[in-house]
């Protein structure tokens, strides 16, 4: 298992529980989503390329403080929450599927990522909604 967030003592703590608990190896990253670059990227696809995933579970996330108007957000609020909410969980799905596909032996399990079902159900949602007033 590979853990990815911000906090390097909270990543080794979870990292130990998860070990001791389910006897599985685990292996963490330090990322902040917010303010990831290239070389971050590049991190995280080394970190990935180790392993065989068979599930990405997306569970960062970022809103406001407290409730508040759109146009009373800053830009720098907006940004964190693109960046957050949508660039980080399409850079890590999408650097999952290529590692699977250049694999040597194809995958047999479900490629989808739990991401991306995810995803698809919001956009099945929004498209059942009915069109507001
Ligand atoms: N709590 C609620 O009431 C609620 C309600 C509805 C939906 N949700 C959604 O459920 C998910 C989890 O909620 P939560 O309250 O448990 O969230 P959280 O505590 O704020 O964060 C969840 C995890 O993401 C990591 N994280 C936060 N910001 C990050 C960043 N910029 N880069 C990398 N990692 C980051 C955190 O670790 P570090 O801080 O160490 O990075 C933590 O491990 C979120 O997507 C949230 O939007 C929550």
């Amino acid at each position: 298992m590979l853990l990815i967030s911000r906090t390097e003592s909270k990543l080794v703590a979870a990292a130990e529980e998860v070990a001791k608990k389910y006897n599985v190896q685990t292996k963490y990253s330090v990322v902040d989503f917010a303010n990831a670059d290239e070389a971050t990227w590049q991190r995280t696809t080394t970190a990935l390329a180790s392993l065989d995933v068979g599930l990405l579970i997306n569970n960062v996330g970022l809103s406001y403080d407290h409730c508040e108007y759109f146009e009373h957000l800053s830009d720098q609020d907006v940004r964190n929450m693109v960046e957050v909410n949508i660039t980080s969980v399409n850079q890590v799905s999408s650097q999952t599927q290529k590692l699977h596909s250049t694999a040597s032996k194809p995958c047999k399990r479900c490629c989808e990522t739990a991401s991306q079902l995810v995803l698809r159900s919001r956009i099945v949602a929004l498209a059942k909604s009915p069109p507001s007033e």
